[in-house]
């Protein structure tokens, strides 16, 4: 169905273009149309009400200022809360800290808890900056390129066993997956336990996409899956993908023992620093007051999954996320002399994240962001697919 009566129906294009976010400010046209923004990882839906209104009560009483503990510890008890209602695992508030975003929360890993000069490890393709990141904090970088088991992704452990055995320090597991969709099992958790185990070494566990995860796949965060992953692994997530507010700027790092708190508390004071105050009012409001505002964007996503599944787009393979609004297009089989995704943004339109931006693993692919309107998805596949059949 292109049309659900769902209040999200009426974001058209015209009216995002003229709202001016990021994913819409592409310039050009193709064929005398707009063109349709389906790359950068925002959604199109306004925030809930107890968002906005954290935001709006920021503003209308000057809160503006730096942070007080007792609203961290609010923000830190409200996505403890929220983590344990829907993961199972409910972290002492007192480590989850705040950081303004994850690739805060990365850099500051890097820097502050692996062995100094190691490189680190990135499953690819993988979410875009963790390619250039590394070498901004003095890292090597080694890319892992997943395997395909079917239609899924997998991760390579023996590639990233290999990695660990030339010395480096660090695995960046992003789960759910950025930009493959895949949401690990338990299975997947305890075989990267074992390798990291044998090495010594550590792992920052991406869990940005978490609320995000849809029904018929489980969320589990990785330092809950085991006693060894709690003690070898910093967390970091943030509301800001599920309740769209990156430019809130408040991301939470979770510690999961002891000694990383400790060392934390001595360590992680510059990252904490760039936090912002109404970010942190609205991050509570999202995870405290937005669940049924969550649920109604699932619900409304797995809508435009399931219209992506039935797509007729020939000559591309398509991954449907578990989790996240990102969907997999692999365009290697329409053997082109140009990459697919500027081939689509000419003759279709429609503007995704070209797959070489996030390794070379990504190469001929290309990153469908499905979180707009389902008329706006509607259209954006049928140019998709007409440009497709043209070819
Ligand atoms: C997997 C992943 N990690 C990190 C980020 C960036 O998060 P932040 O804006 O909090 O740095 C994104 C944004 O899309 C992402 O998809």
């Amino acid at each position: 169905m292109t049309t659900t009566g769902h209040r999200f129906d009426a974001l058209t294009a015209e009216y995002m273009r003229a709202a001016g976010s990021w994913k819409w400010s592409t310039p050009g046209e193709s064929h005398g149309r707009g063109l349709i923004g389906a790359f950068v990882a925002e959604m199109d839906y306004p925030v809930a009400d107890a968002v906005a209104g954290a935001v709006r009560r920021s503003a209308d009483a000057s809160l503006f200022g730096y942070l007080p503990d007792a609203w961290v510890g609010d923000m830190a008890a409200a996505c403890s809360s929220f983590w344990g209602d829907r993961f199972s695992w409910a972290p002492d508030p007192a480590w989850v800290r705040p950081v303004p975003d994850v690739l805060t929360a990365f850099t500051a890993t890097v820097r502050h808890f692996t062995r100094p000069g190691s490189p680190i490890v990135l499953p690819t393709p993988a979410y875009m900056p963790f390619l250039t990141v590394p070498a901004m904090v003095d890292r090597e970088l080694v890319t892992v390129p997943m395997a395909r088991d079917g239609d899924r992704f997998v991760l390579d452990l023996e590639g990233i066993d290999r990695a660990f055995a030339a010395g480096a320090g660090l695995l960046v597991l992003t789960n759910p997956h950025n930009p493959t969709g895949r949401v690990l099992d338990d299975a997947e958790l305890a075989a990267v336990t074992e390798v990291v185990e044998r090495h010594g070494v550590r792992v920052f566990a991406d869990e940005i996409h978490a609320p995000l995860t849809f029904d018929g796949h489980r969320h589990r965060p990785y330092a809950a899956s085991s006693e060894a992953a709690a003690a070898h692994t910093v967390t970091a997530t943030s509301a800001s993908k599920a309740w769209n507010t990156p430019g809130l700027k408040c991301g939470q790092v979770v510690l999961s023992n002891a000694a990383d708190a400790e060392h934390w508390t001595a360590t992680g004071y510059l990252a904490e620093h760039g936090t912002a105050t109404p970010g942190v009012l609205a991050t509570t409001a999202a995870y405290r007051d937005s669940r049924d505002w969550l649920d109604e964007v699932l619900a409304y996503l797995d809508g435009n999954r399931a219209l992506l599944a039935g797509a007729d787009l020939p000559g591309l393979r398509v991954t449907v996320p578990e989790g996240t609004y990102l969907a997999w297009l692999d365009g290697r089989g329409l053997d082109l002399d140009e990459p697919p995704s500027a081939f689509l943004a000419r003759e279709a339109g429609v503007v995704l994240t070209d797959g070489a931006a996030c390794g070379d693993a990504g190469r001929g692919g290309m990153r469908l962001n499905l979180a707009m309107s389902r008329p706006v998805l509607a259209e954006a596949l049928d140019r998709l697919r007409t440009a497709l059949f043209d070819t």
